[in-house]
């Protein structure tokens, strides 16, 4: 790809801002080598005013996303956009949310550019398990694990019944759920339909990969072996 147009897709401006900033010899090597339009060069040796360039198209971000942030980029309310640098959201593929999170769950979000493998992780045929775990309003009955894991538990307004889920009971209000579909509001829907109330979500983990010790609100990029991980169950 063209440097210029390269760089532009990476929101750093159209691509008459790019070019004036080549210009200006602003775009670099790494050694301070001036690049001009029509130069080749390795994404990772590119830089703008002696930064390194943003992360290449393709990658895979994972945020510990907090409650109160929607996955979206234009809601009325804080989105996760906020919790990346402001030129993400002028990229061009965006990085999208893989799936997304409820405003209140908390925990692993991940997000990427690259549709194919967004639609891997995602889609049901995949198996990617994805771990939750919920505070609930009510005492477990003792009954909800053998519902969840019936695979033929119907949610309201659903044509098909839910894949099965696996709950482990981990205090008298307290769950851990593996569930291997992304159905909307799936969690606080399943709870809702067994009597009880989710009063807080967060997702532990999306196959093999954790937040690791990601604080809440960061984000980090993943690499090759991470994200060959999502595949590869716990
Ligand atoms: N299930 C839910 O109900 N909410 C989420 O955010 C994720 C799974």
């Amino acid at each position: 790809m063209r440097l210029v147009r390269l760089i532009a897709n990476l929101g750093y401006g159209s691509q008459r801002d790019v070019k004036m900033l080549l210009k200006e010899g602003r775009v670099t090597l790494a050694d301070g080598t001036i690049l001009s339009d029509g130069d080749k060069a390795d994404h990772a040796d590119i830089h703008i005013d002696g930064e390194g360039l943003d992360p290449a198209q393709g990658s895979v971000l994972m945020l510990h996303k907090p409650a109160g942030y929607t996955c979206s980029t234009s809601d009325p309310g804080r989105v996760v956009y906020e919790l990346l640098p402001e030129r993400f959201e002028y990229r061009n593929p965006i990085i999208a949310p893989v799936g997304r999170l409820d405003r209140d769950t908390t925990g692993l979000l991940l997000l990427t550019d690259d549709g194919q493998l967004l639609h891997r992780i995602i889609s049901p045929k995949a198996d990617v398990p994805k771990v939750y775990e919920a505070e609930l309003a009510r005492p477990l009955t003792g009954e909800e694990a053998a519902v969840f894991a019936s695979g033929t538990m119907m949610l309201k307004s659903e044509k098909t019944p839910l894949l099965p889920a696996t709950l482990e009971v981990l205090g008298e209000r307290r769950a851990r759920l593996t569930i291997r579909e992304g159905r909307y509001h799936q969690i606080r829907r399943m709870f809702a339909a067994v009597g009880n109330h989710v009063e807080t979500l967060h997702r532990v983990s999306i196959g093999g990969l954790t937040l690791g010790d990601l604080e809440e609100g960061e984000w980090r990029l993943l690499d090759a072996t991470e994200i060959a991980s999502i595949f590869k169950a716990a």
